[in-house]
């Protein structure tokens, strides 16, 4: 007798997630014992999202930088519904889909010249899985087979996956999994708050950037096959904007070595920036390759794109085709929902919202900032902005990692109707930051109220700080 199959369905919920014996939430995975529950999601509209107890949240980060044009947009959940009516599925290696034909022009149309061609996949680190393994392949047809290390910058973060994690600069991931990974070489990444002593922004960019050609000179430029950039950070750096001259000077060094550049937009990209990829900002420095995905589908379906020239995907197509695939590449589904997504982008002019209302994001930041004991910087570009945490604004000192005041910070949000993801990279050693990085679709009003609701959050934390002696 099967005694699983008997086994009661318990509907009531435990409070507790460590009493939860089987898990059957996915943060059974990630809390301690004793965790409290987090809310439970019921619904999602415009900026908002209610729990099942129907109390409101702002999302003030877009989930994960994901919902671009917000919650429930109706006009991608009718392109959505007539997708799945009429194919939800059906294996691109068979078949060719309409709406893929279509998103892939229509991406390459907004990426510009360099861009001919679009892979797409089911999310970032499958992006960039794709763009390494494209280089790499590139590299074995072209007669330039000594290449394969890839160099990226530390912090960094561009995956959960093993290749990915591989140039991911995150030294706690590499103290747990470091040892199922090919080591890659790394280079310091410009910060701009906390500098080395001695240099301005500018300089310590400019300095990282000869690192680069250092240390493609001490690996050997024939084995040096990429290197791949956040260009403006995420939650490595939280939200990192460099200058034109690093881009262009980074660009001239892999040039002069043959070394491809690639640019992981996964959460830049889309428009979140103020232009469809951040890559736009610095035209005179363009990458070989882009990553997107979050933005692209909104979260309304999984999706990555891998962006590339005909040179290098011709080359590849040439001698047998891409060595690499997923099941869900492709889908139709995915991609008439991207389709429907860039409809309401361009519909709205979301680009040139995330522009404007980014800049008045960031002036009721610094506002805020001059306020508040906690927020030492400011920092961003369009709707990728972050604000950094401190326990002295004078000496720009962090708070103690293990107080992990962007989780606390998250905390005091939920209770004040604010939803604000967190997941900590370095486990805060380059400092504690907070992305805040609503939907595109954000009104001013919807601004004023993210920015009190944030303010009253931080003054709980501030409290938090007092009583815990860290000021
Ligand atoms: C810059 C960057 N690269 C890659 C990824 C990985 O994307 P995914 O979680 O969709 O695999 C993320 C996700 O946060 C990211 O921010």
């Amino acid at each position: 007798m099967n005694t699983h199959a008997s086994a009661p369905v318990t509907p009531a919920s435990p409070r507790l997630l460590g009493d939860t014996a089987q898990g059957g939430s996915v943060l059974a995975f990630y809390s301690p014992k004793g965790s409290p529950r987090p809310p439970r999601i019921d619904r999602g509209e415009g900026v908002y999202l209610w729990d099942a107890d129907g109390k409101r949240y702002l999302d003030a980060t877009a989930g994960a930088v994901v919902a671009n044009i917000g919650h429930g947009n109706p006009h991608v959940l009718a392109a959505m519904k007539e997708q799945a009516a009429r194919v939800s599925f059906a294996y691109p290696r068979f078949f060719e889909s309409e709406h893929n034909i279509a998103l892939a022009d229509r991406v390459c149309a907004l990426a510009g010249e360099g861009f001919d061609r679009a892979f797409f996949i089911s999310g970032g680190s499958e992006a960039n899985e794709s763009a390494l393994k494209l280089a790499r392949q590139y590299a074995v047809v072209s007669g330039q087979a000594s290449r394969w290390k890839v160099i990226s910058r530390n912090p960094s973060y561009h995956g959960s996956t093993l290749g990915a994690l591989a140039v991911t600069g995150d030294a706690h991931t590499q103290s747990i999994y470091g040892p199922m990974i090919k080591s890659m070489p790394k280079v310091s990444a410009p910060m701009s708050y906390r500098i080395p002593d001695g240099h301005t922004q500018e300089s310590h960019a400019m300095a990282c950037a000869e690192e680069l050609a250092r240390t493609i000179e001490r690996e050997g430029p024939e084995s040096i096959l990429a290197f791949i950039i956040e260009p403006i950070g995420g939650l490595s750096t939280g939200a990192v904007v460099s200058s034109s001259a690093y881009f262009e000077r980074v660009r001239q060094i892999c040039d002069r070595h043959g070394v491809l550049l690639i640019y992981d937009e996964i959460m830049s990209g889309a428009g979140r920036t103020g232009e469809f990829l951040a890559a736009h900002h610095w035209r005179a420095a363009r990458p070989d390759m882009v990553t997107l995905a979050k933005g692209l589908a909104a979260g309304y379906t999984p999706l990555g794109c891998l962006l590339a020239p005909n040179r290098i995907v011709d080359a590849v197509a040439g001698q047998g085709g891409f060595v690499h695939g997923h099941t869900y590449f492709t889908n139709p589904l995915s991609c008439a929902v991207a389709n429907a997504v860039m409809d309401e982008v361009e519909r709205l002019d979301l680009v040139t919202r995330a522009r404007e209302r980014g800049e008045s994001l960031r002036r009721r930041l610094e506002a805020l900032a001059e306020r508040s004991p906690l927020v030492g910087d400011v920092r961003g570009l369009g709707l990728l902005s972050a604000i950094e945490l401190v326990a002295d604004k004078a000496t720009r000192r962090a708070l103690p990692p293990a107080f992990n005041a962007p989780s606390k910070l998250t905390a005091h949000g939920l209770r004040h109707g604010i939803a604000m993801y967190n997941r900590r990279a370095n486990l805060g050693a380059f400092g504690d930051f907070q992305m805040i990085t609503p939907p595109l679709t954000i009104s001013e009003s919807e601004l004023d109220e993210l920015v009190e609701k944030l303010k009253r959050a931080l003054t709980d934390l501030a409290d938090e700080v007092t009583r815990s002696k860290l000021a």
